[in-house]
This record gives C-alpha cells, sequence and structure tokens, in this order.
C-alpha cells in the first residue's frame, strides 16, 4: 500500500509513521508544503504520489484558540478534509480521516456508539463534526476514526504538560468532573493500520479500555514519573476556560474491536508505556 500521511509532523502522526513504515511505502507531508484548505496545494501531491491511502492527521487542535478563530479551525477541519475527499475520489483513493470525542455533548450516561448523534459544544467540535460531514457527503471510500484524550512522544499534551507543572510546584490542581478515555497514540497508530490494511470503511470509535476523569489520569501520570507533588480534584466551574468540554466523552470500541479482532488495553497499562518512555 502506498500512503500518503498528512499531517505528518503531528503528534498522532508521529507514532502513525512508525506503525506503517517498513511494510507500507509512506509519503509524508505536512503545514506548509501543503496546505489542505486549498485544492490547489493538494492536488499536486495526489498526482505526483498516486497513493491508495490517505491518512490525514493535519488539523487546527487548538480547542480553546478555536473559539475566537472559528474561520481558520473551520477552514482546516470542516473544509479541508472535504477537499482530501474530492482529491482521494478523483484518484481512487481511499481517505482515513481522524475525528473526536469532542463532537459529543456529554449527556449520555453511558459510553457512546457510533450510531450516537453528535452535538458538539465547542467551535472545534463543530469544525470536526462539520470535517466529518464532508467527507461523508463527498464520497463512501472514508473511514472516520474517532478518538480521545491523547498522548504520544511526538508532542505537547495533557501528559507532559501536567508532569511539566508537577515538576514545578508543590500542588497542581486539574478538574474530576470531565469524564473520557485517554489513549496512547502509540496504540491508536497501530489500531489504525490493521483498520486500513482491512479497508475498513465508516466511523469507528478507537480509544483504550477504562474511562477516568482528567484528575485521575493526572494523578497516576505524576506517580508514575515519581514525582513529588499534590494532585488536587477541582471543578470544571473552578477554571472557566474559553471553550465549553463534554462531561462525560467515553466511548465505546466494540465495533472496532469486533471488525478487526482486537483486544483494546487499558489506559494504564499505555500510559505506563509512554511514561517509561519520555
Ligand atoms: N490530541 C488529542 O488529544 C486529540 C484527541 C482526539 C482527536 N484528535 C484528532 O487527532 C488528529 C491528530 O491530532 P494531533 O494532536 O496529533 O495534532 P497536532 O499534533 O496538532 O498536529 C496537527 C498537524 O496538522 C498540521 N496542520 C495544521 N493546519 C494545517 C493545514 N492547513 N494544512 C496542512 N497541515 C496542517 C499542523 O502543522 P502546524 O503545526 O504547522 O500548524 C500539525 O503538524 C486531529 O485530527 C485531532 O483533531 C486529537
Amino acid at each position: 500500500m502506498k500512503l500518503l500521511i498528512i499531517g505528518a509532523n503531528g503528534m498522532l502522526a508521529r507514532d502513525a509513521i512508525e506503525a506503517f513504515q517498513g511494510s507500507h511505502e509512506l509519503v509524508l507531508c505536512d503545514h506548509p508544503d501543503i496546505d489542505i484548505r486549498y485544492i490547489d496545494s493538494v492536488m499536486p501531491f495526489f498526482d505526483r504520489h498516486r497513493p491508495d491511502w490517505v491518512l490525514n492527521c493535519a488539523a487546527y487542535t487548538n480547542v480553546d484558540g478555536a473559539e475566537t478563530d472559528r474561520d481558520t479551525a473551520f477552514a482546516v477541519n470542516a473544509d479541508g478534509p472535504g477537499i482530501l475527499a474530492r482529491a482521494c475520489r478523483a484518484h481512487g483513493a481511499r481517505l482515513c480521516h481522524i475525528s473526536t470525542d469532542f463532537v459529543f455533548n456529554g449527556c449520555k450516561q453511558e459510553p457512546y456508539l457510533e450510531t450516537d448523534p453528535a452535538s458538539p459544544l465547542s467551535v472545534y467540535g463543530q469544525s470536526k463534526l462539520a470535517g466529518e460531514q464532508r467527507i461523508q457527503e463527498t464520497f463512501e471510500d472514508y473511514l472516520i476514526v474517532r478518538s480521545s484524550w491523547m498522548f504520544g512522544r511526538g508532542g505537547k499534551n495533557f501528559i507532559t504538560t501536567i508532569c511539566r507543572l508537577a515538576a514545578q510546584k508543590p500542588e497542581v490542581q486539574v478538574v474530576d468532573d470531565q469524564r473520557g478515555c485517554p489513549t496512547s497514540a502509540a496504540d491508536l497508530a497501530a489500531i489504525l493500520r490493521i483498520a486500513l490494511e482491512k479497508n475498513l470503511r465508516g466511523i469507528y470509535h478507537v480509544c483504550n479500555a477504562g474511562v477516568c476523569s482528567w484528575f485521575e489520569l493526572a494523578r497516576e501520570a505524576v506517580a508514575l514519573s515519581g514525582i513529588n507533588s499534590r494532585v488536587v480534584p477541582i471543578s470544571t466551574a473552578q477554571i472557566p476556560r474559553p471553550a465549553r468540554r463534554p462531561a462525560f466523552s467515553a466511548m465505546d470500541c466494540s465495533k472496532i474491536s469486533r471488525d478487526c479482532g482486537l483486544h483494546i488495553r487499558h489506559w494504564r497499562e499505555a500510559l505506563r508505556d509512554y511514561i517509561a518512555q519520555i
């Protein structure tokens, strides 16, 4: 398979490159060499490389920033995937696109299924949902993978931020009333490889097993890192942020587990491996 990875310098992409290299031909590109907001920027990559699959890891990922930069968030997260879908359709390529748990409003009491209605609370979530819809309106050869709370070696993330703060301060405060599923980018990348090799189509949820709050995740990360700092639970209301986030965004991964014959490990196990590597 010839795979074009877009957004190749991003966190997930770094692990995806590791997961695919050696067994598949990779073409890597990122901003500013390619700008997915513009078809004229995208098409030359398709004409030159003629990929079988395209993995879109490019996105506008600043959740709070999107609240005041709506146009850029929609251009990258909604127009971009639509343009990639058009380019894939024109070249007979398949598109794997990464989406998010933030398409849900968090009102459900149990893990979200792929068939549950989406109703994002933030501009970021709205732009990501619009991206899913643009792809679906364009063609059928897509695989949309929604993931959540990601940590990987290729970028700054919640775990690296919390460990840095905990190393500097005797106490760090973390919200305890937002619950979701942490996800190792390496585990997600390994699953993406299986999914692409199986030519899966449609929408799938992929995250590590287990549900926790940001506080519980931070406490575990700080303990595993051996940092001597107290992690203190607080409520979302105590630290207002520009973007609203779902109170509960855990996703049910039984569809991907069934279709790929997978057992997805618990986030604690994935976090232990991650902390040991950073
Ligand atoms: N991180 C999470 O917790 C999380 C959770 C759920 C879902 N996701 C989704 O997972 C995917 C990967 O996330 P990530 O955290 O790995 O992202 P990331 O580290 O922020 O990387 C995104 C990449 O996209 C590039 N990019 C931005 N605008 C672009 C454009 N117009 N054209 C081409 N490339 C552009 C960025 O380049 P510049 O840096 O130069 O802008 C960056 O290299 C995204 O779709 C995200 O929505 C992430």
